[in-house]
């Protein structure tokens, strides 16, 4: 069959790719633990469940606007002026189907063919595929240093006359990795002084651990009129809860989000109006749920460290948010997919390869599941890798037993 040639340079996700394979093996029954999730397991937020059920009673379920209800635009507004000091006025905001559909369409807004897009690896899977999606080249960086952490230089280094934008996730997938203050502000600087667009993909902002607050890129904006190309990205899914709602947004300057609200209008128009009430329910209503949420994955951090520091040979840096560690596994083995996949068929644990993040050698290890997860998961793992571990390991009353090296 013929493919078009930017479809046959699009790889499958392979997050969702793993959520499958775990709901495979768990329907025949295997006792597999699943460290490679990317979503909450907690439910929505009562206020959001309220909203969705109050239309859905109504039987009112319509199209809507192509750039989303008014209420949820409002309650988009309120949201950033209460985390971002800012008041966007209506037209500088977009709802979408998931702050990946917001990314989407901003990409398609603003690049041509050939442009590039620059981002700090190790980065979010999709990031390299949505900028091909548009005929793009994606210019991954990797920090020096072998931390997490990138630095300005590391983008300059990269720049070209083709670069138009940057995009920045902090706290970041996969590293868990809070970026300083200080290079929020040097990529801002940078960004405004060189005309890039700058995508900042905030939607772990307020999964924040130790007691930090989130870094708001406007405050190191100089140019906050309808010229700027900050555009600042945030959704429902991770601090709500509610992957399955598909509710994300952005904010941005209004010739771009009138082109963004264009495209979304001819491609899938606006979100569903079911969903986008839940969104507003969510954002507007009683907040608790977050913040009980970012207490449970602190305390899921701490253990998965305290776990992952007595596995000899492994090496890790503490995530500041997010619910991801990425850990070093070099030492074990330098091809993460093949210890994925060993880890997988041997223990029934899944990770998420670091290959596919940009970084091999190392694996992604969630930690928004349960601690009996978490402890479990890194104890067969711990077993599976350690040549001096007992020949045998039971999981319930299966045995296994060591046919490897
Ligand atoms: C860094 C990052 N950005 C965006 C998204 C997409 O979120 P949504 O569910 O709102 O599309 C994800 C989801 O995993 C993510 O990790």
């Amino acid at each position: 069959m013929t493919l078009s040639l930017i479809a046959r340079t699009i790889g499958e996700s392979v997050t969702l790719k793993l959520n499958e394979t775990a709901a495979i093996l768990r329907a025949k029954g295997d006792p597999v633990i699943h460290l490679g999730g990317g979503e909450p397991k907690g439910k929505p937020p009562m206020d959001a469940i309220l909203s969705a059920a109050a239309l859905l009673n109504s039987g009112e379920v319509r199209y809507t606007p192509a750039d989303g209800i008014p209420a949820l635009k409002q309650a988009i507004i309120r949201y950033t002026e209460e985390f971002y000091g800012r008041s966007p006025a209506p037209e500088n905001v977009l709802a979408s189907g998931g702050a990946k559909q917001a990314i989407m369409v901003c990409l398609q807004a603003i690049l041509n063919p050939q442009d590039e897009v620059i981002f700090p690896a190790p980065y979010w899977v999709s990031y390299p595929e949505m900028v091909k999606l548009v005929g793009a080249v994606p210019v991954p960086v990797t920090p020096e240093d072998g931390s997490f952490i990138p630095r300005i230089q590391d983008i300059e280094q990269v720049l070209s006359s083709y670069t138009r934008a940057v995009i920045i996730n902090s706290p970041n997938n996969p590293s868990g990795a809070v970026y300083p203050e200080s290079f929020i502000a040097d990529v801002v600087e940078l960004c405004e002084r060189r005309g890039l667009y700058l995508i900042m993909d905030d939607i772990y902002h307020r999964l924040i651990f130790d007691g930090r607050t989130p870094v708001n890129c406007y405050e190191y904006a100089k140019d906050h009129t309808e010229s700027s190309r900050l555009v600042v990205i945030n959704g429902i899914s991770k601090q709500y809860a509610m992957t399955g709602f598909r509710i994300g947004w952005a904010v941005a300057n209004s010739t771009l989000i009138e082109a963004m609200t264009n495209i979304q209008g001819h491609q899938t128009s606006g979100p569903s109006a079911l969903l986008q009430h839940a969104a507003v329910g969510a954002i507007n209503g009683i907040q608790s749920s977050v913040n009980s949420l970012r207490m449970t994955l602190e305390n899921n951090r701490n253990v998965l460290m305290d776990r992952l520091r007595s596995f000899n040979g492994v090496r890790v840096q503490e995530p500041g948010g997010t619910f991801y560690s990425f850990a070093d596994f070099s030492a074990y083995e330098k091809d993460s997919v093949k210890l994925a996949n060993f880890l997988l068929e041997k223990v029934q644990v899944v990770t998420v390869p670091g290959r596919d993040f940009g970084m091999d050698g190392h694996l992604r290890i969630s930690y928004c599941g349960s601690i009996k997860d978490i402890t479990e998961g890194i104890e067969r793992m711990k077993w599976a890798l350690d040549p001096d571990a007992p020949n045998e390991l039971y999981i319930g009353d299966r045995k296994l037993v060591r046919d490897w090296t």
